[in-house]
């Protein structure tokens, strides 16, 4: 088997994700087989939402938006989709008290006539969705918390809004050349490969470390105008010649998809920025549903996740439901010396 970099254990064993949770859960204490029922859950919508994806291109043959596919169901826009199915296949499992996606102005409720749970979940259904008609990587983000409000009962928005160390778990699917899903309930970081052929996510990368250091920033330069002259200062520097990296520059790559760019991040390691700038204040990307379940990842695999201001992502308390963040996260050194620019130059 080939591997990324060498930063990732060779797995020889067939384990489906179904049974890495159920282990997991088993060595870590509390295992009710609630968590891992709702992790199932998510695994079997992002089978579905992955089969959507990859027939992305066959929409315009089959049928566009608004018309009726040879199903004769309404063909949606993806991401309309996605977000659909997520909501069919996590509202009647009694594992969630209540969830928050991206594409909701407000919370979504767990119908009446459905048990409510311990679980709160948010999620971005799709994301890099305007790289869909590229045939580009894109992806689903989960972060799922624990409730705070009584047991049974319906939750609340209280339940949804606290900061991103109160976690249970975080993941992502990437659709791409293959298609995998990588999580981690706090006891490390695991991906799984997606074979078509069994219908499974099998274990492919187990325990990944992030490296420490690597020449590569990934960001929308196209914003440079709009940064701050710190942030402009670090962008700068990069493109000059490094003394510890062979005296080459860094290299730019970025994808424009969040999960695309940070599931390289991960495994090459580099940075993955999205700053503030003079038009968006707090940055674009979403502290619920993009910033919190990355950080929790980047976390977990030894890097580090901050608002390039000295401030931990993990421990910002949210105050609003689509609140966004500046976001820095990546290699610990790649993110120390953002920090070292943004904190120290004017
Ligand atoms: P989404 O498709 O969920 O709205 O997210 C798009 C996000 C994210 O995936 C990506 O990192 C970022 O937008 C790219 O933004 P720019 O086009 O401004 O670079
Ligand atoms: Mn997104
Ligand atoms: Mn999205």
């Amino acid at each position: 088997m080939t591997l990324p970099n060498d930063h990732v254990e060779v797995v020889s064993k067939v384990i489906t994700i179904e049974r890495h949770i159920i282990e997991q859960e088993r060595a870590t204490g509390g295992a009710t087989g609630d968590f891992s029922g709702l992790l199932r859950d998510l695994t079997l919508a992002i089978k579905i939402i992955y089969r959507e994806v990859s027939r992305a291109g066959l929409v315009d043959i089959l049928g566009s938006t608004d018309l009726r596919n040879i199903q004769g169901e309404i063909v949606q826009k993806l991401d309309e989709f996605a977000n659909g199915v997520i909501f069919r296949a996590m509202d009647h499992g009694g594992h969630l008290a209540v969830m928050a996606s991206e594409e909701n102005d407000e919370f979504i409720p767990i119908p009446e006539e459905y048990p409510k749970g311990k679980y709160v979940l948010c999620f971005d259904p799709l994301d890099g969705s305007s790289n869909i008609d590229a045939n580009v990587s894109i992806g689903t983000i989960f972060s799922v918390l624990r409730r705070v409000t009584p047991a049974e009962t319906d939750g609340t928005l209280e339940d949804i809004l606290q900061p991103g160390y109160k976690q249970v778990a975080a993941g992502y699917a990437i659709y791409g050349s293959s298609t995998m899903l990588v999580y981690t309930a706090g006891h490390g970081v695991y991906g799984f490969t997606y074979d078509p052929s069994v219908g499974e996510f099998l274990l492919s990368h187990n325990d990944i470390h992030i490296p420490d250091h690597k020449g590569i920033y990934s960001v929308n330069e196209g914003n440079y105008s709009k940064w701050s002259p710190a942030m402009q200062q670090y962008i700068d520097w990069v493109k000059q010649e490094q003394p510890e990296a062979d005296k080459k520059a860094y290299s730019l790559r970025y994808i424009g998809s969040m999960v695309a760019d940070v599931h390289r991040t991960l495994l090459y390691g580099g940075v993955f920025l999205y700053p503030a700038d003079i038009k968006s204040k707090r940055g674009k990307l979403r502290l619920l549903y993009e910033a919190n379940p990355m950080s929790f990842i980047i976390e977990q695999a030894g890097g580090k996740a901050t608002d390039g201001r000295g401030n931990r992502l993990l421990d910002i308390v949210p105050t609003e439901l689509h609140q966004r963040t500046p976001l820095v996260v990546g290699s610990p050194k790649n993110v120390d010396e953002v920090e070292r620019f943004l904190t120290t130059t004017k």
